[in-house]
């Protein structure tokens, strides 16, 4: 059983897209170990996203991150990790695989609906983030 960090990022959370997109990860055998919704400051999103600092969209990244709330959450499964990201689909929704999450919501690649950390090493790192070890493993039954 492995764990992993998913968002589900404002542009997808105003349009009121929360439950349809748990929904994919839920049908896919997914758990939802902890899930809440936050709002991020520029600074937050920027710390979360700290990795990518030297890529030119950054500071545009940090920006939408931090302009509504957002919907963390820790998933569980078989390879959750890839299992999610192959839900997700690529970065960019014009590359996207049909059915995935970003083909059919995702309004950009930087608006792009969700994210999923990409390794065990992000994920290590991206669920303390959001959620201290109790709230994960209150929840882990
Ligand atoms: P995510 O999987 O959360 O990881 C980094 C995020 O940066 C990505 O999803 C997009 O929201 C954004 N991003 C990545 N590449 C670009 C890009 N070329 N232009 C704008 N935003 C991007």
């Amino acid at each position: 059983m492995e764990r992993t960090l998913v968002i589900i990022k404002p542009d997808a959370f105003l349009r009121n897209l929360t439950g349809k997109i748990l929904a994919r990860f839920e049908e896919a055998g997914m758990r939802i170990r902890a899930a809440r919704v936050v709002r991020l400051t520029p600074e937050t999103a920027g710390l979360f996203y700290e990795v990518h600092k030297e890529r030119p969209f950054y500071a545009s990244l940090c920006a939408y991150m931090s302009s509504g709330p957002c919907f963390p959450l820790v998933l569980e499964g078989e390879n959750a990790i890839s299992r999610v990201r192959e839900i997700m689909g690529a970065t960019d929704p014009a590359e996207a695989a049909p059915g995935t999450i970003r083909a059919d919501f995702a309004e950009s690649k930087e608006r792009n609906s969700v994210h999923g950390s990409d390794s065990p090493e992000s994920a290590a790192k991206e669920i303390p983030f959001f959620f201290a070890d109790l709230e994960v493993a209150v929840t882990a039954r």
